[in-house]
């Protein structure tokens, strides 16, 4: 079955939906040009580094360059944070070093990818301007000397950033050195000025339409919260507020900072190549905004992806990457990376030898089509002089160059293999922003963090199947067999429909605990969990229970332990299947079903009422995915080996990670061929990655 099904795949496209339903496996998610850049003369995978030529002498800027192309950089990211070297006094623009800079790097044969400057004004700006600059929450203004001290709010800020962003794309638009742009940098704090005030009411007026509405929606009957006009709404992120109004201010952030970027990208739009990709770089499960929104109007997803305790969680990592590709569907950039430490933890331990090599591999597994260091060498003074560079402040290798080089080396080989390639899914989970907030707003259990137990879901399922997509709750999932909600504590009615929709055509879902509890304006639905689910799976939530010791379950899984939550579930309907129990002798859980399951046609729904542990979850995983027909690459992989594929254009890639530090078996299959890495007699060494194409018919 297996082997039959990856002949159609590779004919077609990303997701290999092993043992789908006939109709579901002839879809496919929209196939993308896989590769860094639109430029077809350019390198198909990105190599390189952040590189700030305003900071040294120009004298230096060739042996930069030189040890950059010896460490098999094709790429730098540049004059992001320059713009008082750009404009050093308004209205006064400067960009003959930066032509100069470009020139140098395509002398070297390197490529560039621009930053807009706008996450650090200069100072005639702020001086002279000091409404740009962001208030806190407690209505402190922000002051010069760091960086994103501007209000994402300001009109006056946004017409800067435009003229800035414009005269560059006037210049580099049409630039062939020049093959994508990064608009500001890490984009996140929020301001609560008077213009935030404004488009926060603006916002409130577009969203419900009348204060009636609002009232309704955000029950404000409820401690006398009645409004009689949207001027009178508060703007806080925090505090004693009702959830309804927190929630929608991270809408409103959301909204906010789309328009901020999509100022800057309209700008540049406007006159560059159509080729030259426009992205903004995001940080690690950063929740100050609904990423899947804000990169509708992107062409791609970029990332910083820190390690920063140098002890990589990498299924967790993997997870992080997953949902990055989930943004666009499509292969994204590792914009930052580190060569070795961060700078700003209290222990600032550098990776392990081998693990600067392994994590950029598993990047590139999880679909990364570039990868680029922070930063090619400190700057002699700033905040960040102690940061991990590939360069010394002398401008000679750090020890973590050869790491480095070698990666290069080999992404070098391997780059006609990786091209126009795609990661392989062989299911789905679904990450839901709203969900993960309002959870967040209300947790209930100290312990209930939706990241964790996204994770704890992740693990298992990424484990047996070698290829989780994480999507939003709004896509199309109708390549995937198999689609597990963690926790989609906020579904509204649209997105219940869709999912009921992916169940009748055959699809199976899986319901996490909290699931179906809140609409999108964070009220409660009328009926119990899953809410609007409910009728789907004909079976409900009776009640929750947060809980402070573990409960034990057993059904056809095997047994386990639950934590942290667990909920009562109640058959309605009698072809509901309970799967498993809880054994809680004299409490409120006792012999109440944990796990339900319903046929639907040819599809299914599950709900899973608990927070399983992880022995529990993983033998549950199993069964949903042995259900469901997912099946992995190579079966009986040992723990602390990750196995990705990608695959495309005739090609199929499988490279093989293993993150643990002593050497462990993986069965590569016989005829496929090596690319890079190394693997001898089927033993992997710890920190070790191999790579291989693998011939059609396997
Ligand atoms: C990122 C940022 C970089 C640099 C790096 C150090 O968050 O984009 O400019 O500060 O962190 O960790």
């Amino acid at each position: 079955m297996a082997m039959r099904l990856w002949r159609a795949f590779l004919a077609t496209a990303t997701v290999l939906a092993s043992g789908a339903p006939a109709a579901m496996a002839q879809s496919s998610v929209t196939p993308m040009p896989a590769r860094a850049t639109r430029f077809a003369d350019k390198p198909a995978i990105a190599f390189g580094t952040a590189w700030y030529p305003e900071q040294w002498p120009e004298s230096r800027w060739d042996a930069d360059l030189a040890w950059m192309k010896e460490a098999g950089f094709n790429t730098v990211r540049i004059a992001e944070f320059a713009w008082s070297t750009m404009e050093p006094r308004e209205g006064e623009f400067h960009f003959e070093w930066l032509d100069r800079a470009i020139a140098a790097a395509r002398r070297h044969g390197i490529m560039v990818v621009l930053g807009t400057p706008t996450a650090a004004p200069p100072a005639w700006l702020t001086q002279k301007y000091p409404d740009v600059l962001r208030v806190d929450e407690d209505g402190t203004r922000a002051t010069h000397g760091g960086r994103r001290q501007f209000s994402f709010a300001s009109q006056r800020y946004r017409d800067f950033a435009r003229r800035i962003a414009t005269k560059m794309a006037q210049r580099y638009g049409n630039n062939p050195d020049i093959v994508g742009w990064q608009i500001d940098n890490e984009i996140g704090p929020p301001s609560f000025g008077k213009e935030a005030i404004s488009r926060w009411h603006a916002f409130l007026k577009e969203r419900y339409g009348s204060i009636d509405n609002l009232n309704q929606r955000w029950a404000t009957e409820y401690w006398s919260q009645h409004y009689n006009d949207f001027d009178q709404i508060p703007l806080h992120a925090t505090g004693q507020q009702n959830p309804a109004l927190l929630l929608d201010f991270k809408h409103f952030t959301t909204a906010t900072w789309t328009d901020y970027v999509m100022n800057q990208a309209s700008a540049i739009r406007a006159h560059a190549d159509p080729r030259q990709f426009i992205t903004t770089n995001t940080m690690f499960w950063n929740g100050g905004f609904d990423h899947f929104k804000l990169h509708r109007g992107l062409d791609l997803a970029a990332w910083d992806n820190y390690i920063q305790d140098a002890d990589p969680d990498w299924v967790a990592n993997g997870a992080d990457h997953d949902l990055v590709r989930g943004y666009k569907q499509r292969n994204f950039w590792l914009m930052e990376t580190q060569a070795g430490r961060v700078d700003w933890v209290p222990v600032n331990r550098a990776l392990k030898p081998g693990q600067v090599r392994e994590m950029g591999w598993q990047a590139i597994a999880h679909g990364a089509d570039a990868i680029l260091y922070w930063e090619l060498r400190p700057a002699r003074n700033g905040q960040e002089t102690y940061y991990g560079t590939v360069l010394g402040q002398d401008g000679t290798p750090a020890p973590i160059f050869d790491e480095i080089a070698k990666l290069g080396s080999e992404i070098r080989k391997a780059s006609d293999a990786l091209a126009d390639t795609n990661p392989v899914y062989r299911m789905a989970m679904l990450f839901s922003y709203d969900s993960r907030w309002a959870i967040d707003l209300q947790r209930l259990h100290k312990d209930f963090d939706p990241i964790d137990e996204f994770t704890d879901f992740y693990r298992p399922f990424r484990n047996g199947s070698q290829g989780v997509a994480v999507l939003s709750p709004s896509a199309d999932l109708s390549a995937y067999p198999l689609v597990v909600a963690p926790a989609l504590n906020v579904m509204t009615q649209e997105e219940a429909d869709h999912l009921s929709a992916y169940v009748r055509a055959g699809g199976n879902l899986v319901l996490g605990p909290r699931s179906g509890m809140k609409d999108d304006a964070d009220a409660l639905w009328p009926e119990r969990q899953p809410g609007p689910l409910q009728p789907l799976l004909g079976a409900r939530v009776e009640q929750f229970y947060a809980l402070d010791e573990p409960v034990q379950l057993a059904g056809d899984f095997g047994e386990g332990e639950a934590s942290i939550w667990a909920e009562w579930l109640k058959p309605q309907s009698k072809d509901v299947r309970i799967r498993a129990r809880y054994a809680d002798p004299g409490g409120w859980l006792d012999g109440k079903p944990a796990i339900v399951s319903r046929k639907v046609g040819k599809g299914s729904i599950t709900y899973i009422g608990a927070w399983l542990e992880p022995a529990a979850m993983r033998d549950v995983a199993q069964q949903l995915m042995d259900d469901a027909g997912v099946r992995p690459m190579i079966p009986n992989v040992p723990e602390g080996v990750e196995i990705g594929e990608r695959s495309g254009a005739g090609k199929h890639i499988l490279i093989a990670i293993n993150h643990g530090d002593s050497p462990k078996p993986v069965a590569i299959p016989a005829n496929a061929l090596p690319v890079a890495g190394e693997v001898a007699n089927d033993m992997l060494r710890g920190h070790g990655v191999a790579v291989f194409r693998v011939p059609a018919g396997n």
